[in-house]
């Protein structure tokens, strides 16, 4: 069976750059094989085209093999974990420097409404949503952790004379260039205020 990778939405706002990162996640995994949940009213309308909503959250969808991606998880996410779990559940959250671990809200909520899962890590940096979920899938897919490559905290060009960090964890292509929606890149340009 594909696995399906599901995003947790987080918030009532929703934010542009949210968007972004969704739309590249459908790009990665394909419209087909995810699923955002806890998109409420608001976000679901959105959403149309990239991916299966749910407005309601993940545990109303009553699964069974998930495994949660949580940078503090005790174990790394391992080729061999494709057999054990079917739902690769993240937090749709937005990164933030320093990380405010709300990856744990999301697992005390499962755990109060007795839904089973286990967690995995993919490391211990803070990755983007997009970013986890390609590393994950890629691991999924058959590589390990070890032999993906990683950059810590990437600069993005907006102009001539003037650059923006994103102090994250960006996974790297095989031309060693960072694996980032050129869309992201666009709205850095356009975006006022750095
Ligand atoms: C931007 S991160 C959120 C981190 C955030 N600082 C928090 O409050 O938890 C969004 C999601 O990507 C996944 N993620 C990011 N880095 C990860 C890592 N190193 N290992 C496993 N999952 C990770 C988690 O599912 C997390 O909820």
């Amino acid at each position: 069976m594909k696995p399906v990778f599901i995003i947790e939405h987080f918030g009532k706002e929703f934010f542009e750059w949210s968007l972004i990162e969704y739309s590249h996640i459908s790009e990665i995994v394909g419209r087909n094989n995810l699923i955002i949940t806890n998109a409420g009213k608001h976000v679901a309308p959105r959403l149309n085209g990239i991916c299966k909503v749910q407005n309601k959250g993940v545990e109303s969808l009553k699964l069974s093999n998930i495994c949660l991606l949580d940078a503090n998880a005790g174990k790394s996410l391992a080729p061999s974990d494709s057999g054990k779990f079917h739902y690769f559940l993240f937090g749709g959250i937005l990164g933030d420097d320093p990380p405010q671990n709300r990856t744990r809200e999301l697992i005390e909520r499962l755990k109060r409404k007795r839904i089973k899962f286990e967690a995995r890590n993919l490391g211990k940096e803070q990755m983007p949503t997009d970013t986890a979920v390609y590393a994950a899938k890629k691991i999924i897919e058959g590589t390990p952790l070890k032999q993906i490559n990683f950059r810590d905290g990437i600069e993005v060009e907006i102009s001539d004379n003037e650059s923006v960090v994103l102090p994250y964890r960006y996974a790297l292509d095989d031309k060693g260039m960072p694996v980032l929606s050129r869309k992201l890149v666009d709205y850095l340009k356009k975006k006022e205020g750095f």
